[in-house]
C-alpha cells in the first residue's frame, strides 16, 4: 500500500502553519504519510482537480482563496459545509471526494478543552463580528444549544447571518453590546481587532456578567486586550491558537486513521513558531 499524502491547498499557502502542525502528527505517531503545502491558482483548481486521483491525494486541507470554489469539484459536503457555505478538509469516502468543515469543531473543541464545564449553565452568548470565524462560532454554539446574540460594525450582515442560522438566533450593531452582557454566559471575540497591527477592540466589560467565560479567536498576541481586561475582572479566558490545533484534527483522522491529540508540546510549537516570524508577538 502506498503511504497517504494529504495537501494544504491555497494562494498564496506559503506561510500556512498546517504542514508544520500535520508533521507533528505524523512524525510522533510514526506514520509514514506526507502532508505537502499546494500552491494553486484560482484559474488551476479545475486541473487540480481533474488529476487529484492520478496524483495518488488522500485528502487534504483548503484555505483562501478556495473554500467555497472547491465546492463544485466535490461528490457530496456534510451538513456543517452546507451550513457554513465553506469547505475546508477534503477526504475520500467508497470512491466519492467529501469536503467538510472543522472550523467549528476547532472552536468548540478548543473551548472544551481550555474551560472544561464552561457550558454546565450556560444558556447566552454574545459573538463580536460577522465573518468567517463568526460563522463557525455561532454554528458552534447553536449546535450545543445556546442562544446566540451576533453584533457587528456591519449590523446588517449579522442580522443575515442571523436570520441564516435560524434557531431564535440575533444580530445587532456594536452599540448593542453593553446591554447584552449582562445574560451573557458566554463573550466570543470573532472580528479581527485586538490581532498585532489592527486597532484594539474596545467594549466595556464592567455590565458581564460574574461567572461568564471570554473567548478570543484572534491569537496574535495569545493574550489580547480583551482577555486581558477579562482575566482582570476574575472571568475565565480562552485563547484562539487552540482553536487553530483542534480544527486540525478530523482531516487527520480522515487521512491517516488516527485519531490525534492536541498537546501542550505542540502548542509550544507553534507559539514559538509565532514568535520567531511575527515581531511583537
Ligand atoms: N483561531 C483561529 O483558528 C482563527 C480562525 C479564523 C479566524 N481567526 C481570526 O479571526 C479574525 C476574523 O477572521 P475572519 O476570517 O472572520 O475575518 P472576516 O471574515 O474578514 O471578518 C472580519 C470581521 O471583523 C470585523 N471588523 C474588521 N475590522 C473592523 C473594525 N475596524 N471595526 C469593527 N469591526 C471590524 C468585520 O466587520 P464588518 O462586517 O463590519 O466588516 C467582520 O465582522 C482574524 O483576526 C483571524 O485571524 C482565527
Amino acid at each position: 500500500m502506498t503511504a497517504p499524502r494529504a495537501f494544504v491547498l491555497g494562494h498564496p499557502i506559503a506561510h500556512s502553519r498546517s504542514p508544520m502542525l500535520h508533521g507533528y502528527w505524523l512524525e510522533r505517531y510514526g506514520i509514514a504519510g506526507s502532508y505537502e503545502p499546494v500552491d494553486v491558482a484560482p484559474a488551476d483548481l479545475g486541473a487540480f482537480f481533474g488529476s487529484f486521483r492520478e496524483t495518488g491525494w488522500t485528502g487534504g486541507n483548503v484555505t483562501v482563496p478556495h473554500k467555497l470554489a472547491v465546492i463544485g469539484h466535490l461528490d457530496r459536503i456534510d451538513a456543517a459545509a452546507a451550513k457554513l457555505g465553506a469547505v475546508n478538509t477534503i477526504w475520500r469516502e467508497d470512491g466519492q471526494l467529501i469536503g467538510g468543515n472543522t472550523d467549528w469543531l476547532g472552536f468548540i473543541g478548543n473551548l472544551d478543552e481550555l474551560a472544561p464545564g464552561w457550558d454546565r449553565e450556560a444558556g447566552r452568548a454574545v459573538v463580536l463580528g460577522a465573518g468567517g470565524a463568526a460563522r463557525a462560532a455561532a454554528y458552534a454554539l447553536g449546535e450545543r444549544g445556546l442562544s446566540v446574540a451576533l453584533c457587528n460594525r456591519t449590523a446588517s450582515t449579522a442580522e443575515e447571518l442571523a436570520a441564516h442560522f435560524g434557531g431564535g438566533m440575533t444580530g445587532h450593531p456594536m452599540d448593542a453590546v453593553a446591554g447584552l452582557l449582562a445574560e451573557a454566559d458566554l463573550l466570543v471575540n470573532t472580528t479581527s481587532l485586538g490581532m498585532l497591527g489592527k486597532p484594539p477592540l474596545d467594549v466595556d466589560l464592567s455590565s458581564l456578567k460574574p461567572g461568564a467565560t471570554v473567548y478570543d479567536v484572534v491569537y496574535v498576541p495569545l493574550e489580547t486586550g480583551l482577555l486581558k481586561a477579562a482575566r482582570a475582572r476574575g472571568h475565565r479566558t480562552v485563547d484562539g491558537l487552540g482553536m487553530l490545533l483542534h480544527q486540525a484534527v478530523d482531516g487527520f483522522r480522515h487521512w491517516f486513521g488516527q485519531t490525534p491529540e492536541v498537546t501542550r508540546e505542540l502548542r509550544s510549537l507553534l507559539i514559538d513558531d509565532i514568535r520567531a516570524k511575527t515581531p511583537g508577538a
